[in-house]
């Protein structure tokens, strides 16, 4: 499927992908959108409720997701079509024909699963058309919510990747000096799987062979990154240095068999004593050095071939790599491995 060269799935993996953040979706508006193959609008009703149904309508095929001065609309709780005027409630199903006053027509838009998490918007792609099978339980604060600062982000592509590319760095501790530039491997632990979601862990000297960073103003200190997985798709990365607690989350969604989009997502715990919700010091440099890091490896998936079966070199790489290639592979239709 799509242009890179060894991709062995016909199909998207099934699971959750982000398509955007709850900010950018404001009551009675209406967005066009595009995702896994499928031309959508995606709106947000009067009351507040957020829908995403195939684009066309059922009539004659307008795109009620098409903006400007004669697009569709919001009226109420429904979607008003531009061509006729026709309205279609949140579940895809007739509301009101303007002109025929006491009439419907028994016809169905395709809707989708939609979810708001922590002000992630999450939709749900299943190669088989289930609904979906668990629930994204939302970042992974250490205590208390109260103390992150406010959600930040950066959103790119289209990128030539695949979803799960950002996740199978927790399999690779030998591309850290060359792509991101640390001092040393990581080390990683075996992954663990727990329902929906799967994780491992990372010890990382940070400053390694520096007197002093931005980061490590007092010299080196070990830290640790948890990796936190849902599907093939959802993946977060939690710093812990020393009690500064940083989380990335990183979403690879496609638009078509070859292009995504990518969502960056940082929070970071606030600096001690601070109450503001502006991220300052330490914690500002962490938040921007995430979104700046994590495409550094863009470069490469772009122009890779996929190896369904690659060179490992002794018995770590082997386990985990093929670990978690084993595990992605069960969301996509053709398991491979
Ligand atoms: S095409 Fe939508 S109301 Fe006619
Ligand atoms: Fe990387």
């Amino acid at each position: 499927m799509g242009l890179m060269k060894g991709w062995p799935y016909t199909d998207f993996a099934t699971g959750w992908y982000q398509i955007g953040y709850s900010k950018e979706f404001e009551n009675g508006t209406i967005q066009p959108a595009k995702w896994f193959n499928q031309d959508l609008v995606i709106f947000r009703t009067e009351s507040g409720v957020l829908a995403a149904m195939d684009a066309y309508c059922p009539h004659m095929g307008a795109h009620l997701g098409h903006r400007g001065q004669f697009g569709g609309k919001i009226c109420g709780e429904n979607i008003q079509c531009p061509w006729h005027g026709w309205e279609w409630k949140t579940d895809g199903t007739n509301a009101r024909i303007p002109y025929k006053d006491d009439a419907t027509v028994n016809a169905q838009i395709e809707t989708k699963h939609i979810r708001e998490v922590d002000g992630i918007v999450l939709m749900w792609f299943d190669h088989e058309g289930k609904p979906p099978s668990y629930e994204w339980p939302g970042f992974p604060y250490i205590g208390d919510k109260s103390d992150y600062y406010p959600i930040d982000w950066t959103v790119d592509g289209p990128h030539r990747v695949k979803p799960q590319f950002p996740m199978e760095n927790s399999a690779d501790p030998h591309h850290f000096p060359y792509v991101h530039g640390s001092g040393v491997d990581a080390e990683f632990t075996d992954y663990v799987v727990n329902g929906p979601e799967c994780g491992n862990k990372m010890y990382m000297t940070f400053g390694a062979g520096k007197e002093r960073t931005w980061m490590t103003p007092e010299g080196p200190v070990d830290g640790e990154i948890d990796n936190f997985f849902w599907g093939a798709s959802l993946g977060i990365a939690r710093f812990n240095i020393n009690g500064r607690v940083c989380i990335h989350l990183t979403v690879l969604t496609p638009i078509d068999d070859d292009y995504c989009t990518f969502f960056s997502t940082v929070t970071h715990n606030r600096e001690p004593g601070a109450t503001g919700d502006v991220p300052e010091g330490i914690a500002k440099k962490m938040m921007e050095a995430q979104h700046v890091q994590i495409r550094n490896d863009f470069h490469i998936w772009a122009n890779m071939m996929y190896k369904v079966r690659p060179i490992f070199t002794g018995e770590a790489e082997q386990t985990r790599y093929a670990f978690i290639r084993k595990h992605f592979d069960q969301f996509y239709p053709n398991p491979v491995y």
